[in-house]
């Protein structure tokens, strides 16, 4: 995984949107224009996700509101209803189908990627990006909606955070590009990410092609 420098060369948005876009199509791994983000709940997936979209003119899919669509359950209601095991299960052939769209852009819920086989695929079928961004940052922001977020909706939440955050890190940085977001607005992140995105490429230009 390459970590985004923070000396990134200057250029206009729409050149940078143009070279992104050129430079993931011209890609011979076929990957194409299909980015999957990942990363702990409360990073900024959804909003992330669907603002890159909007800037690359791609659709945008977040794979729990379609695991909610698919089952007209709400993601508590499933785990509290059906557990943990179900939802997953439920999550890996949703990210299946969202994997099949040939341009798209990708949030996936916090865990759906915290599985070797459905990290493989994402990352063998788009490109996979962690948005990075510090645990304590991350706490303060979920446990403003516990209600929403069943696995921190138990009695001490702190604890089940940092364990799974631990647990989950391995997973996450096997994403092709890493982005720190801390402190960013939503945009400012956009712009980051492509920057990265483009690097990314520009490197891989002179390493071998996986
Ligand atoms: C989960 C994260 C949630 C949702 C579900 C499980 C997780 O999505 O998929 O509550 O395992 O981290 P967000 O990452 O969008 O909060």
């Amino acid at each position: 995984m390459s970590q985004v420098p923070a000396d990134l060369p200057s250029i206009s948005t729409a050149s940078l949107i143009q070279s992104v876009r050129s430079a993931m199509q011209k890609h011979p791994s076929q990957r194409g224009l299909r980015l999957v983000l990942t990363g702990f709940m409360g990073c900024g997936k959804s909003t992330l996700g669907r603002k890159l979209a909007q800037t690359l003119g791609l659709p945008f899919l977040d794979t729990d509101k379609q695991i909610e669509k698919e089952t007209h359950q709400r993601i508590p209601d499933i785990f509290s209803l059906y557990g943990e095991e179900h939802f997953r299960e439920v999550e890996r052939q949703v990210l299946e189908l969202c994997l099949n769209q040939p341009q798209v852009v990708i949030a996936t819920g916090g865990g759906a990627l915290v599985d070797q086989a459905n990290l493989d695929l994402a990352l063998k079928a788009g490109w996979v990006i962690y948005i990075d961004m510090p645990p304590e940052q991350l706490l303060e922001r979920v446990l403003f909606s516990p209600k929403d977020r069943p696995l921190i909706d138990v009695p001490n939440p702190e604890d089940v955070f940092f364990q799974r955050f631990e647990e989950r890190l391995p997973f996450y940085q096997q994403a092709h590009i890493s982005v720190d977001t801390a402190g960013l607005r939503p945009e400012q992140a956009v712009d980051v990410l492509l920057r990265g995105l483009l690097a990314y490429f520009e490197n891989q230009e002179t390493v071998e092609v996986n």
